[in-house]
Parts: structure tokens; sequence; C-alpha cells
């Protein structure tokens, strides 16, 4: 059997020894050993499953095995495939919410402990940069906020966004085996079609962050042809790109270890000796004509990368170096 947590709940273990040993049974009497509980006690736990979707065969002398896992996204299935890690992550599946960000805010403001995140399968008031709509539709895609305390100073934010986007892009990469790009400051793309973006909001004191929510919009499984007219030339979702449905639950469990250990970094500062390196590698900006729009204007130039703080860096066509903290990037046509 494979090591599992005992920090993990009863309904995890048992749900994540069946996955391990798939097809074959797990007899009954093991599972209530592993777990110090009676067989009727793990019975019990498994109608809970099957409340959750769950099918299973049971057999006399052999045990139990999965028959059947519920459609889409499943909370019991996202802590079993986080089976390695010290007990469940405080992972709330939500099937409507206005904006999993705004959740997740209003959670904290109520004092609920950090880390933790707040996962919704459709939002009506999905959000983006420059309070853009975020099209969040129940289609197969993913709607994540993840909430932490960080006790950092506020001028850290603008990195915070870049790192994650950076280890956003190393996880897709390694689970799909495809590399997305990145666009300055939250575009995760394919070919120039955006696959998902990102949101970080914080709430300040005086010289801290008191609390923060990175969202992260990912077009995950949304069928080609299935975007609104005004987004379909500019979306695409991971599968389209791949030509394979993702399993958005294992993608899942996947991503709350790849941002829980980025947060680490980043707030431990280690995050810094690979960032540049990482950055580079999905930057899709660098060395190309680009034009910045800001409230204020708009600069044309050669993108040159980033700078410490995450700025922005373009080399203008007067020959000048200019950073910007905020900004939307555009492609430029290079001079003929
Ligand atoms: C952008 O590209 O402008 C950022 C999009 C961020 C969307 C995500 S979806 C989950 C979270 N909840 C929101 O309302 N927004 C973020």
């Amino acid at each position: 059997m494979k090591k599992i947590s005992p920090a993990s709940p009863p309904e995890t273990v048992i749900l994540a020894e069946l996955i391990a040993a798939e097809p074959a049974f797990v007899s009954g009497s093991a599972l209530a050993k592993k777990l110090g509980i009676s067989r009727v006690a793990i019975w019990q736990y498994m109608e809970k499953l099957r409340e959750q979707g769950f099918t299973f065969e049971a057999v006399r002398a052999r045990g139990y095995r999965l028959t059947a896992r519920p459609d889409g996204l499943s909370a019991a299935l996202v802590q079993a495939y986080r089976r390695d890690r010290a007990g469940d992550f405080p992972l709330q599946l939500i099937p409507e919410i206005d904006s999993t960000n705004d959740e997740a805010a209003r959670q904290l403001a109520a004092g609920k402990a950090a880390p933790f995140a707040v996962i919704a399968q459709r939002q009506t008031k999905g959000r983006g940069r420059f309070g853009r709509v975020w099209h969040s539709e129940s289609n197969g895609n993913l709607y994540a906020s993840f909430a932490f305390r960080p006790q950092l100073k506020p001028d850290r934010m603008q990195m915070f966004t870049l790192w994650m986007g950076a280890n956003v892009c190393e996880l897709i990469a390694s689970f799909c085996r495809t590399s997305p790009g990145l666009k300055w400051p939250n575009d995760l793309l394919f070919d120039g079609r955006k696959a998902g973006g990102m949101l970080t909001e914080a709430r300040m004191d005086a010289d801290q962050i008191r609390d923060l929510v990175f969202g992260l919009g990912l077009n995950v499984n949304s069928p080609a042809g299935g975007w609104p007219a005004d987004l379909a030339d500019r979306a695409v979702s991971l599968a389209e790109h791949t030509k394979h449905p993702i399993d958005l639950n294992k993608f899942t469990a996947a991503l709350i270890g790849r941002v829980l250990q980025a947060y680490d970094r980043f707030v431990d500062g280690s995050y810094a000796k690979t960032f540049a390196d990482l950055w580079n590698r999905y930057d899709v900006l660098r060395n190309r004509p680009v034009a910045v729009l800001t409230a204020a204007q708009r600069v044309a130039g050669t993108a040159v990368g980033i700078d410490d703080e995450g700025c922005f860096v373009i080399r203008t066509d007067k020959g000048r170096t200019e950073r910007f903290r905020a900004g939307e990037v555009t492609l430029e046509k290079p001079a003929r």
C-alpha cells in the first residue's frame, strides 16, 4: 500500500488507496487497520463517497474497488490526488459564486485561517485586470483563488503575480507537455491566444500586506468553438491546444502543490535565485516590438524584459530605456 499521511481524513485515505490500487481490490480490513477504525466505519465513509458520485464494487473476501468517479471537479478527488501531503488542504468547491476572488476576500475578512482556496465551477461576476469581465461559464475551465496572509511589504505585490505566473507555466509545461507563453504582467498564451490570466488583490495596512488573494482563471477543458463571438479568435483552452482533455482534478491537485511551494519560496526570498531564468523561458515579449498603453501615454519600443521589481522595461525607438509598473502591452508588427 502507498504511504498516505495519517493526518488526512478517512475519506481521502480510502479514496487514495482505492485509486492507487486500481483496477485491483483493496480489502476492507486492510483499510480499517490502516485507519485504526472498524470495518463498519469504513463502510460508512464509503457511503459518504457514494453520495458524492463515486461508485464501488464490493466483493466478499476481496474488498472494494473504484468503479466510477463523479463528473467534473470533485474536492474529494483533488484531496486524494494530493495524498503525499500532510493532511487535506482547506479547499472549498462551489458550484456558482460571483467571483472566487471576492469570496476568498470575504472569508479572509471574516477571519478564516489562511492559506485556503476557493474554486468555483462557474462565476457570475468573474473579473480580470482593469475590471474587465472574465468569461466564467461552467465548461470544464478553472476559476480558483488562493488566500494568504503574507506579512510582506506592499511593494512586493508586483513581483508576486509574475512569480506565480512563471510557476503556473512550469506546471502546465510539465503536466500538459506543452509550454505556454507569458505576456507581462499576467497573461498565459498559446500562439497569441489567451489560455489564462491572473489577478492578485491585496488589502494593505500602513506598511504591510494584511492579506492577499491570488486568482487564476485557466481555460482548461472548454471546447473549441465554445467561446462567445468576441473571444472566439482570442481565447484557447489547454485541451483545445493539446487536442487532449485534461484531468481537471489531477491538474488542480498539482496546481495547489505548486502554488503553495511557490508561495513559500516567495515569502522566504529563495525565489530570487531562479525567477529571472524562469521568466525568460516563457516571456513572449522579449526583443519584440511592443507598445505600452498607460492611463497617461502610449510608448512604443522594443521589449527588453523585466527589472528586479517586476516592472516592464522597453527601449524606445529614440534609444531611451523606460520602465512601467502598470499598463497594457500590445505586440506591434515589426517595421519592414
Ligand atoms: C486577467 O487576465 O485580466 C485576469 C483574469 C483573472 C480571472 C480569475 S478567475 C478566478 C478569479 N476570480 C475572479 O473574479 N478573477 C480571477
